[in-house]
């Protein structure tokens, strides 16, 4: 007898197309994408977020020429569209569509605490402006609309930056608002937060970002990188004085595209007093090593639009042979319904999603236990022996209204067999959920 197939696992991020990628983007989001898109047992979502780009760039022009560019470079790096799920968000009518249905069931309140829009809110209130100066409707949305790009694909891991966390976890709040309401069509994703990815520092030691204007080009011409690194800041020690590795941002990012034995020769290097120049010519050489062979690629896609354009359109028709099907079932769902079938049935009382249910008893051992099973018997989660029932009680009711917070709270108390994901386990505490 053979297996199944366990299923796989979705990955899913998105790239506002605002800028021209820098190494930071290169090193940080780009090259560990690529590798983990070739992990076995993934499937793997990348999008170009180009209705993002929108809430933050008015400029037609750099909105066109950054789509073009990040896509090619991407494809540059080794992305493979045959094998990826490579799209562009504006492509994909479903979802504004589903931005819409999660607007519906979103807290204003939810919104409201997101940090891009209170970080906007509070420099008004330091300036003594209205709240609202300078706030867009879309800024304020932001969350709603990154939360459709996810679970449209129902992504279990969303890898992102530390600063798109509470994006996630807005994410599974709507998701779980409208499993709730709808039943249980959403995933709930995570975030995947990969700290072993350094941030990459920037030519004045402060992380590389366009925002600090201190980033060091991927693709722009061989002698316009070998000039920025010339720029990256460095202390005053003459050639022959040992210098230190600890805090040296050239030192940082050569690490970041050295093998541990040449990181080890360059700190030797260090030590021994090397010239920052010699150093710097070092650093300009070994990136070159790694990105000279994708910068052809790279001109030959932004050469030929017409190419990225095409394999986009493709990504695009991979994707919506999910996304199509999956919006038709969403709209049945929330009752946008072709009438002519409303005869045979609206949600009838015994077509209520059927939900889990919490089953609390009392052992052998004298000790009060409970599980959680779904409607099909099948066993979710088992809880060790509580001294008494009401201490069972109170966990059984942390769970159902705080869902993933309680889980981690009685942690060393719960057990989750070993063919329950985490995600199953979430989607089920989250049709319980009810306020406390
Ligand atoms: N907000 C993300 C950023 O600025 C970009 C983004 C848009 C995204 N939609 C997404 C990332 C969905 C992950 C998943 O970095």
């Amino acid at each position: 007898m053979t297996r199944p197939a366990p299923e796989p696992v979705r990955y899913l991020t998105g790239i506002t197309t605002t800028g021209t990628p820098h190494l930071g983007n290169y090193v940080g989001a780009i090259r560990p994408a690529v590798q983990a898109s070739r992990t076995p047992g993934t499937q793997n979502f990348y999008f170009l977020a180009d209705y993002h780009a929108l809430i933050k760039c008015d400029d037609p022009a750099r909105i066109q020429r950054s789509t073009l560019e990040i896509a090619a470079c991407w494809l540059a790096a080794g992305l493979d569209p045959a094998e990826v799920f490579f799209y562009r968000q504006s492509d994909i009518p479903e979802i504004p569509e589903l931005t819409w249905f999660l607007t519906c069931v979103c807290g204003k309140g939810l919104l409201n605490r997101a940090h891009a829009y209170k970080a906007a809110v509070d420099k008004n209130a330091a300036t003594g402006a209205d709240p609202d100066t300078d706030v867009t409707a879309g800024l304020f949305m932001y969350p709603v609309l990154m939360a459709a790009d996810i679970i449209m694909f129902n992504a279990h891991k969303v890898p992102v930056g530390r600063d798109q966390i509470q994006h996630i976890e807005m994410a599974r709040d709507m998701a779980s608002s409208f499993n709730h309401l709808y039943g249980p069509h959403f995933t709930l994703p995570e975030a995947a937060v990969d700290e072993s990815v350094a941030t990459l520092p920037g030519l004045d030691g402060r992380k590389m970002s366009k925002s600090y204007d201190n980033t060091i080009g991927l693709f722009g011409p061989r002698e316009q990188i070998r000039k920025q690194i010339a720029g990256i800041v460095t202390d005053s020690r003459a050639p022959g004085e040992p210098k230190d590795t600890e805090g040296s941002a050239l030192f940082q990012i050569y690490q970041a595209f050295a093998s541990p034995e040449e990181t080890e020769a360059l700190r030797r290097a260090y030590a021994e007093g090397i010239a920052w120049g010699d150093a710097k010519q070092l650093l300009f050489e070994r990136i070159d090593r790694e990105i000279a062979p994708m910068r052809e690629r790279y001109q030959s896609l932004v050469d030929n639009p017409a190419e990225l354009e095409r394999i986009l359109r493709q990504g695009a028709e991979k994707a919506r042979a999910i996304a199509t099907p999956f919006m038709g079932r969403l709209r049945e769902a929330v009752g946008l319904r072709n009438l002519a079938q409303q005869a045979s049935g609206g949600r009838k009382k015994e077509e209520k999603v059927a939900l889990p249910v919490f089953k609390q008893y009392r052992e052998a051992d004298g000790l009060h236990y409970f599980k959680l099973v779904d409607p099909s018997g099948r066993l979710l989660l088992q809880s060790t022996g509580f001294a008494s029932p009401r201490e069972a009680g109170q966990a059984v009711a942390r769970l159902k209204s705080e869902g993933q917070p309680a889980l981690t709270a009685y942690a060393a108390q719960l057990q989750r067999p070993h063919d329950v994901n985490e995600n199953d386990l979430a989607t089920a505490l989250s049709l319980l959920r009810q306020p406390a």
